[in-house]
């Protein structure tokens, strides 16, 4: 099986880290320009074929907001208040707490990690953007070519409601991390349709919902609040349209496909996993004394650290690729001993917007 980025692979104790070099990062920033394969289809069908699909466009019409004018952009957002939980949610603030560090600090260090993790979603819109450009030209049928239509305006406003957030209240868009733009390049380079869907919609989106519902959780600031609120529960649309899209897939697949299917989103969350926020810590471990090294370390060896880690990818994306078919038995040690599958596989229900959605 094809192992991602294997040339930046080492061991860690027993787990093995990807980390990418700076040059090679610098390198991936400037790849402006990436081929694409796209096969772009007709369809004369114009009434509706997928019912599903359909009502999902017409909840999708419904949802629509504006980032501009329906967000109270007057709200604060002041640096020196916590609107995140000092320890549990953010690594750095969580490790400098327990390090003894002083509250000022701990609450800068929270703050600039937040900034981090805003850019690196903003990134990740504006790959959903294009990914669902593509999606609009190959999507065989008139309901789904509608549905990602509609979600192409969903992923603009994502990109400009989180650059907006960054620019008038967080101050600095952190560039891409080299991990995160080495995964969003395959999803854009897949061959067809049904892995773009399965890579964006069902990983990637799963992996958005996950991540933004711990957020909305923790936050004590009403504009963060209400902006993930918002764009969580278009991206809860936009992981629907993986499931609905990708249960007709694997009805169709045969069981050669479902390998492949299985081992490509093995893949890319296994590589994505692997990088255990190194990518963050080069960036902004410095500032705080932190050695990356040192801090994975502490957290690989960490007695919770499977259940803490698996968080965000139980939330949602396990759970469905699980449903789909795409987690098995043979699968699944591999995902457990990498810490991204805890407890139950299926999860411990469907989140809320998601279930909406459906
Ligand atoms: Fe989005
Ligand atoms: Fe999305």
């Amino acid at each position: 099986m094809e192992k991602i980025l294997a040339e930046y692979r080492r061991q860690l104790g027993a787990f093995e880290l990807v980390e990418i070099d700076e040059d090679r990062i610098a390198a991936l920033r400037r790849e402006l320009d990436v081929e694409v394969p796209l096969e772009l289809r007709w369809t004369w069908t114009y009434g509706s074929e997928v019912e599903e699909l359909r009502s999902l466009y017409e909840r999708g019409k419904r949802g629509q907001w504006n980032a501009e004018t329906d967000v109270d952009w007057a709200q604060p957002l002041p640096r020196d208040e916590w609107f995140l939980p000092r320890e549990g949610l953010q690594l750095l603030p969580s490790v400098l707490t327990a390090a003894g560090v002083d509250e000022a600090t701990c609450r800068e260090a929270g703050f600039d990690e937040f900034a981090y993790t805003i850019s690196q979603l903003l990134h990740g819109e504006q790959a959903a953007l294009q990914l669902c450009g593509q999606l609009t030209n190959a999507c065989p049928t008139m309901d789904a070519k509608f549905y990602a239509a509609s979600q192409v305006a969903d992923e603009a406003r994502h990109v400009e409601v989180l650059a907006k957030l960054i620019e008038r209240k967080l101050g600095t868009i952190y560039p891409i991390g080299g991990t995160l733009k080495v995964l969003l390049d395959k999803l854009l380079a897949a061959p067809t349709w049904q892995t773009k869907t399965l890579g964006m919609q069902t990983l990637f989106e799963g992996m958005a919902v996950g991540i933004l519902d711990m957020f909305q959780k923790g936050s004590t600031n009403p504009l963060v609040t209400d902006i993930i609120r918002r764009v969580k529960q278009d991206e809860a649309r936009h992981a629907a349209f993986g499931i609905l899209t990708m249960r007709r897939t694997v009805k169709e697949a045969t069981p050669e496909e479902m390998i492949e299917m299985e081992d490509f989103a093995f893949n890319i969350l296994e590589t994505l996993n692997a990088n255990q926020q190194l990518d963050m810590l080069q960036e902004l471990g410095p500032k705080y004394g932190l050695d990356p090294d040192s801090v994975a370390q502490m957290v690989l060896q960490s007695p919770d650290w499977a259940k803490f880690n698996s968080q965000p990818y139980m939330h949602t994306v396990v759970p469905n690729l699980a449903r789909l078919g795409l987690i098995t038995e043979r699968t699944e040690a591999r995902y457990r001993a990498r810490g991204i599958v805890f407890g139950d596989r299926f999860g411990t229900g469907t989140d809320g917007d998601v279930a909406a959605s459906m």
